[in-house]
């Protein structure tokens, strides 16, 4: 049976509670933060849930996230992250932009005011809220309809896989707005797409459908729109038939591969197989 947050789960009712004790973000509103919580299983899913504001984002709604990463249940190999209504995300609040900024959280006008020190904790905190979706004991899967714009195309960026409807709009437009692109979504996306294509689409900050997604590699699926959660589900259900602890090491190795030699890499292969092997075979 499914528990939900936020209303519902109350570990994670508690954290988001918690996120007026952050160091950076005073007294954010609930509505501020606009995430839920659901744990059905061993699948988590995060639903971004201010679809009125196309699922804007703000620093309450990835101190939120960090937590429910903080927190995530033992049993949870499967995370979803999704948007209610029209758009996955339409990135940070432009609110952010203005001199009022998000209240409880300020503006860029304040933050531009913070010294490097400060600056430094506020943005690693954010992409804390990030960070986590990366761990090799889950695997994390974005699915992605309408806008995923800035920080929403972030967001989908930081999950292992992504399913796309095939109304799905990525765009890099932090670049457009003077800004750079700080919630972990450089590496993923170079790293998916090569740096000269990953220039490009930053860079002229134009958007990226379901075809041309499926084709660079940053989509795994595009499916129809009405079609999204139940392809997201199935998803789910193929990767919880696997061995947990062989898809941790595994995902482990995948991760690593990048930036090892292929000798180095078989030793890893090695030492993970060893590890396999014993725990399944070694006798009494
Ligand atoms: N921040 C705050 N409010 C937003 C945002 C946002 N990023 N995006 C949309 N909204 C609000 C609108 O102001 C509007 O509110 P209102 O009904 O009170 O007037 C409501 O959401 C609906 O927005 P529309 O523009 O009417 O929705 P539509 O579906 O036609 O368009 C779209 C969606 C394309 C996403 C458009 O809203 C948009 O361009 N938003 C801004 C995108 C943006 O520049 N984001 C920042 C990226 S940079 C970064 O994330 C770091």
């Amino acid at each position: 049976m499914a528990e939900a947050a936020h209303g519902g789960h109350e570990e994670h009712t508690d954290a988001v509670r918690d996120l007026s004790d952050s160091e950076s973000i005073s007294a954010a509103a609930p509505a501020e933060v606009g995430l839920r919580f659901e744990v059905d299983g061993e699948i988590a899913t995060v639903t971004l849930n201010r679809p009125e504001k196309r699922n804007a984002q703000t620093f309450a709604t990835w101190s939120a996230l960090a937590r429910i990463g903080e927190t995530l249940p033992d049993r949870v190999r499967v995370v979803v992250i999704r948007g209610e209504g029209p758009s996955f995300s339409a990135g940070i609040d432009l609110r952010m932009f203005t001199p009022e900024g998000v209240p409880g959280q300020g503006s860029f006008a304040t933050a531009a005011a913070l010294d490097d020190g400060a600056f430094e904790r506020r943005i690693a905190e954010a992409q804390r809220g990030f960070l986590w979706l990366r761990r090799p004991d889950i695997v994390s899967i974005a699915a992605v309809q309408g806008h995923a714009i800035g920080a929403g195309f972030q967001l989908a960026l930081a999950c292992d896989l992504r399913v796309v409807a095939d109304d799905v709009q990525f765009c890099m437009k932090e670049p457009a707005l003077g800004l750079v692109p700080d919630l972990t979504g450089t590496k993923p996306l170079a790293d998916i797409v090569g740096v000269p294509r990953a220039i490009e689409m930053c860079l002229t900050a134009r958007s990226v459908g379901a075809a041309e997604a499926l084709q660079l590699g940053l989509a795994e699926m595009a499916v129809r729109r009405e079609e999204l959660d139940q392809a997201v589900q199935d998803l789910a259900a193929a990767l919880l038939a696997t061995d947990r602890a062989a898809a941790t090491a595994t995902k482990r190795l995948l991760q690593a591969a990048p930036g090892r030699t292929l000798e180095d890499q078989a030793a890893a292969e090695r030492a993970e197989q060893a590890a396999r092997i014993r725990a399944l075979f070694a006798s009494s």
